[in-house]
């Protein structure tokens, strides 16, 4: 049996998704031979509340020199974290000298309005090529992997830091324990490590099990986060729902004592009590849902590809690759993936192998159905396919439910 990566319980999956290929592992198609899978498993720990996956292939596999995941595609999370990076200011970064670390910079998305307002400030992005171009911006980052040992470096080099960031990341990182320590040796007295993450409470509420890859080791909780930030002197002070990522919460955590918890912890720990985050049967229901969600996604797409309609997938997300993989979808069911971002345009979904392509080749010749991969960001696509529906196209969605909508 696996055990917990926080507690060392043993633990049983309850879901097996076989075998996943990289989830941003875009390929050519002379590349698909040498085409790396690992077994895609999910438990959940009884004893600290963590769910986990059970395997992660090396880091290396996922964060290199090109990575497919380029923060700044989207505009909606542009101005997410600039308002982030503006509250962190307004509450965090009085003291005369400030310094700001963010782990898992990308692109530098957030830590531009930091080197705008020329505070202190570092990003550790492992992955080369997004790491270039927040330096190509004038953002001071290190291509490097965040652990304990870089956190004791950049202390030694910068001093001790007002706050710690982090989006979209600490669920990337099996070695918690490390980066816990880490936060724990970088942060002033009265220092905050603000991350946010995609929440479990809205994955099981909306069966957005598309959220599962390779890169999400973790799917976090209050009460798995508390537990794990406790065992290093660290404690939960505040959290903040966010409706980035289909869902997501933002944990404050700061040295244990240094500040009162909020009463929004409290509020949240019932909940996740009330929705029964912390019961086994609990992940049982999100299997069935699962199950559930794959055979109608299949019926539906085999039916209208039987009357003859064509159908396009929107956006080549990490999460599209569980899709695609779980539900067996094939160039047969979805012509090609329409994309934005240049390093995924030309290549092959991972696994599934449907063509990924420009924009333009969904903009010019529109299909009769849009499978909306990136559901997450349906606010700002909708705003900006007016085109797209008064031409009679159609949408697909599989959350919270598989329909079709206008
Ligand atoms: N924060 C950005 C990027 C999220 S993608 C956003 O929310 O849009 C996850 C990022 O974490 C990738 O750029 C990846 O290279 C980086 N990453 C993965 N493991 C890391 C580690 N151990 N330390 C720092 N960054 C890491
Ligand atoms: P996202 O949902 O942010 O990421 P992931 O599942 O990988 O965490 O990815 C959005 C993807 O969708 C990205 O490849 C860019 C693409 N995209 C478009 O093609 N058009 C758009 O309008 C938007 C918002 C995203």
């Amino acid at each position: 049996m696996p055990k917990c990566l926080i507690c060392e319980s043993s633990f049983a999956p309850f879901i097996s998704f076989g075998q996943m290929p990289i989830a941003n592992g875009f390929l050519r198609p002379e590349e698909r031979a040498e085409e790396y899978f690992f077994q895609m498993e999910v438990g959940f720990c009884e004893r600290c509340g963590m769910v986990q996956l059970t395997e992660q292939p090396a880091r290396e596999k996922m964060f290199h020199e090109n990575y497919a995941f380029y923060s700044s595609t989207s505009r909606y999370m542009a101005q997410h974290f600039e308002k982030f990076a503006k509250d962190v200011q307004e509450k965090y970064t009085s003291s005369s000298d400030p310094f700001v670390v963010e782990i898992g910079s990308n692109d530098g998305i957030m830590l531009t309005h930091f080197a705008q307002q020329k505070m202190r400030h570092l990003g550790i992005e492992p992955s080369k090529n997004v790491a270039k171009v927040a330096l190509e911006k004038g953002i001071n980052t290190i291509s490097e992997f965040f652990d304990e040992a870089l956190a004791e470096k950049i202390v030694r080099e910068n001093g001790q830091a007002d706050a710690v960031l982090s989006a979209n990341v600490m669920c990337h990182i099996p070695y918690l324990h490390s980066v816990a320590k880490g936060i724990k040796r970088l942060l002033k007295p009265k220092g905050v490590f603000q991350f946010e993450d995609p929440y479990l409470a809205d994955i099981v509420e909306k069966t957005s099990y598309d959220q599962i890859y390779d890169e999400h080791y973790f799917y976090f909780s209050l009460q798995s986060v508390s537990h794990l930030f406790a065992m290093h002197g660290l404690e939960l002070v505040d959290v903040a729902p966010q409706v980035t990522h289909g869902g997501s919460m933002r944990y404050t955590i700061a040295h244990q004592g240094a500040y009162t918890p909020s009463p929004a912890v409290t509020e949240f720990r019932a909940k996740e009590k009330a929705h029964g985050l912390h019961l086994p049967a609990t992940y049982d229901r999100l299997r069935q849902n699962i199950e559930r969600s794959r055979a109608e996604l299949v019926d539906l797409l085999k039916r209208l590809r039987q009357e003859g309609k064509r159908i396009v997938g929107y956006g080549a997300t990490s999460k599209s690759t569980t899709i695609t993989n779980y539900c067996g979808i094939t160039p047969d069911l979805v012509e090609f993936i329409s994309d934005t971002t240049p390093i995924k345009q030309g290549k092959l979904s991972p696994g599934a192998h449907i063509p990924v392509r420009p924009y333009t080749e969904f903009s010019t010749n529109y299909p009769d159905y849009a499978l909306l991969f990136a559901w997450n960001h349906a606010q700002e696509i909708m705003a900006k396919e007016e085109g797209f529906r008064l031409a009679g196209g159609k949408w697909i969605t599989y959350v919270p439910q598989v329909s079709t909508f206008e």
